[in-house]
């Protein structure tokens, strides 16, 4: 694997749960593979478990790692081609993305949608700048349309968790009150319908996403009727995607909110969200704190997938 920004690059679902399952039983195995090797992780944007846990796979593979918030410390970058840079903007990413891949081996990058530009946050326009000019292999760290390394970590722990193999799983909107990309959903999806199981999206109207993303899921507006049966329940928010609405809040309704009335409708179902989740505005403190939540092992697999993808990296350096 060269660069990594989509789960389905990892080949097949078999594959990766198979790489998944050997870093997780063998988390030193390859120190060798990294010894000498440097991760550069580039953040445009704040994080908790993606800093952390990217961080433990590479020093668990032997590797070096450099951090750079762009936004504490670095020149501000200019990131429009064309602009005439009398403002603000010392440096244009066009050199600082050439200057940093002469420092490491392999870059991740952390670039969020600005939410304003719906072409130009789907074409990644950051993330693949990094791809086309630093000469190195790079994955994300959730870009603007999608975040691989968290849908990873949601299957493994999917699949770790599951009672049943033929799986009924719910990806539900739920209220929030400011304006989240559609990275998290849009992954999930796509990791949902890559791995084949019965997969509903349920949500408000006017909150549809991108129908590339949604594939073959059963789009439910009925939250109540969605939750019926479901093994596990993916609770996210989002902003609306559609037309003139792109990057807008178009609802907080709390009657979204997942709380333990509507997780009774379910197969006894377990409880995901990616964190940071705010509490009693996406998910009921009772929920969260029940034993059906799996929100801290899947948080842990997240050393697994960072740790799965750097070494499938590593292999072809
Ligand atoms: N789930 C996730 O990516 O968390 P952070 O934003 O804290 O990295």
């Amino acid at each position: 694997m060269r660069h990594f920004t989509s789960i389905t690059q990892f080949g097949d679902l078999s594959k990766a749960l198979e790489a998944a399952r050997y870093v997780k039983q063998n988390p030193f195995a390859d120190q060798e593979l990294g010894r000498n090797r440097t991760l550069l992780m580039i953040f445009f944007n704040s994080s908790l478990r993606t800093r952390l846990s990217t961080q433990k796979a590479a020093m668990n593979l032997g590797m070096n790692v450099i951090v750079l918030d762009v936004n504490q410390g670095a020149w501000k970058l200019e990131t429009e081609r064309g602009v005439i840079m009398d403002g603000d903007k010392p440096e244009h990413l066009l050199e600082a993305i050439p200057v940093m891949g002469c420092y490491c081996d392999i870059i991740g990058v952390r670039a969020f949608a600005n939410l304003t530009d719906r072409d130009g946050d789907y074409a990644e326009i950051i993330l693949n700048q990094f791809i086309r000019y630093s000469g190195k292999p790079v994955f994300s760290m959730e870009a603007a349309t999608r975040h691989p390394l968290q849908t990873f970590a949601d299957l493994i722990t999917i699949e770790e968790f599951k009672k049943k193999d033929r799986l009924k799983v719910v990806l539900t909107w739920a209220p929030h009150p400011k304006a989240l990309p559609q990275a998290v959903p849009n992954s999930f999806a796509e990791g949902m319908n890559w791995a084949g199981y019965d997969f509903v999206i349920t949500h408000p109207e006017g909150y549809e996403l991108d129908p590339a993303f949604v594939g073959k899921a059963h789009v439910e507006y009925d939250q109540e009727k969605a939750f019926e049966g479901a093994d596990f329940i993916y609770a996210k928010n989002w902003s609306a995607y559609e037309g003139e609405n792109y990057g807008k809040v178009l609802s907080t309704d709390r009657n979204w909110t997942v709380d333990a009335r509507k997780m009774a409708l379910t197969d006894n179902a377990f409880f995901m969200h990616c964190l940071p989740v705010r509490r009693n505005m996406i998910v009921a403190d009772e929920v969260i704190e029940s034993p059906q939540s799996i929100v801290i092992p899947e948080a842990a697999n997240r050393v697994v997938s960072a740790q799965a993808v750097l070494k499938e990296i590593l292999k072809e350096l």
